[in-house]
């Protein structure tokens, strides 16, 4: 059977931010302990019919995993190791805000097996982290980011770029600062107005605008270029990594490997007896650790990807990385060849203006066809 990843979803943090649809929810209390043993329940449940797999990362993700205790972390990698088989080099992240109560925790997590952490900075400018809803200043990222290196042996800090009023020398500068902090790894987003967010009102109502495209195209190549610089290269849309430094787990969803999310909303996809699974879970937390304390588990949907689904997922998450799509992995994965799913003429064209390039081992979008992937996407898949 396939190796695995395994994604832990904590659903909570201090404050909603205004631009977030993550699967988030602010509680005056958090119900921590029936929250994590509803967690090491559903993590049995999956071990028991997927048997001892290869475990090659853990992603704790959120919400914010670094308001659980470190003795919780531990238990959670405790039982992944013994209930799988796991990797050497296993890869285990956990996502942290930067506020200093949070990165006292730190030396608790490397104790507890954590080997990578990703933190929410989003900015170094404190006009836009008030803009951002955030709750800490960049000086405390700056702190968080400094313990972290000397604790962890890999870390990421995360910025989201393209805000309102953004200028090309203020990012620049901005940038300037995270790379002077940057470790082995960046994730560098584009700002976006997802439904439903504090965001997606203010943004309808015209209390702010975005930058132009123009501009924004300006930003993301201004990004590219000064990462490069610092030895981080662009390996996917928004990541950027040192050679071999890349989130394994991560590269797992883009490369259309199997995964196993537990936690409230958590989706996975799993190769059962019968093929290829997807999975998803209840989204609201206590409503989840309801289903897993009366059945063992929150799943609420499990259903069969069908080959047209796996083709289209398959092509929609390997173009996002900068080498593309290994022919043969698509075919071991979607039980079709590349060339037979998607639109010989539309391809044709796409690489005739530069968008994409073939060769007999690979399928990859250019520099260009990457900004263009919301376009070409829906036109290539048949
Ligand atoms: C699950 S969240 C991060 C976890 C952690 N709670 C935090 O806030 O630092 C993952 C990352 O997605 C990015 N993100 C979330 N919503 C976004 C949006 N609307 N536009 C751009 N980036 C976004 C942020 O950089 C965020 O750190
Ligand atoms: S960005 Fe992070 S801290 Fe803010 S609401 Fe989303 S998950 Fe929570």
């Amino acid at each position: 059977m396939p190796d695995l990843a395994l994604y832990i979803h904590w659903p909570f943090c201090l404050s909603k931010c205004p631009y977030c649809d993550f699967n988030s929810h602010v509680r005056e209390r958090i119900p921590q302990a029936r929250m994590v043993a509803a967690l090491r329940a559903e993590l049995a449940f999956e071990a028991a019919r997927l048997g001892t797999r290869r475990l090659t990362s853990i992603f704790f993700g959120g919400g914010t995993p670094s308001l659980l205790d470190p003795d919780n972390v531990a238990a959670l990698i405790g039982d992944a190791l013994r209930l799988f088989e796991p990797a050497d080099d296993i890869e285990i992240t956990l996502e942290a805000n930067p506020t200093s109560i949070e990165a006292a925790r730190f030396a608790g997590y490397a104790a507890a097996g954590v080997n990578r952490v990703s933190i929410g900075v989003q900015s170094f400018d404190p006009a836009a982290l008030r803009f951002l809803g955030r709750e800490h200043t960049a000086g405390q990222s700056q702190a968080a980011i400094e313990l972290a290196r000397e604790i962890f042996p890999r870390l990421s800090f995360d910025l989201i770029y393209a805000r309102p009023g953004q200028t090309e020398a203020g990012w620049r500068a901005e940038l300037e600062v995270a790379l002077g902090l940057a470790a082995d790894h960046l994730s560098l987003y584009q700002l976006t107005i997802e439904p439903g967010t504090k965001f997606a009102t203010l943004y309808d109502r015209g209390e702010f605008t975005l930058p132009e495209p123009v501009l924004a195209a300006t930003l993301y190549d201004a990004t590219a270029e000064a990462a490069a610089a610092f030895g981080l290269r662009q390996y996917e849309i928004s990541n950027y990594a040192k050679p071999g430094r890349e989130s394994r787990h991560n590269c797992t969803y883009w490369r259309y490997l199997d995964y196993a999310g537990i936690g409230p909303g958590a989706h996975g996809r799993l190769t059962l007896a019968d093929g290829l699974f997807a999975t998803s879970r209840h989204r609201a937390p206590e409503a989840w650790a309801d289903l897993v304390e009366t059945r063992g588990t929150g799943v609420t949907v499990e259903e069969p990807v069908t080959p047209e689904q796996r083709a289209r997922e398959a092509l929609l998450m390997g173009l996002r990385l900068t080498d593309g799509i290994e022919l043969s992995v698509y075919e071991s994965r979607t039980g079709t060849a590349l060339m037979d799913a998607i639109d010989q003429d539309i391809m044709r064209a796409a690489v005739d203006e530069g968008y994409l390039t073939v060769s007999p081992t690979h399928l990859v979008a250019t520099a260009e066809g990457r900004k263009r992937l919301d376009a070409l996407l829906p036109a290539l898949a048949k």
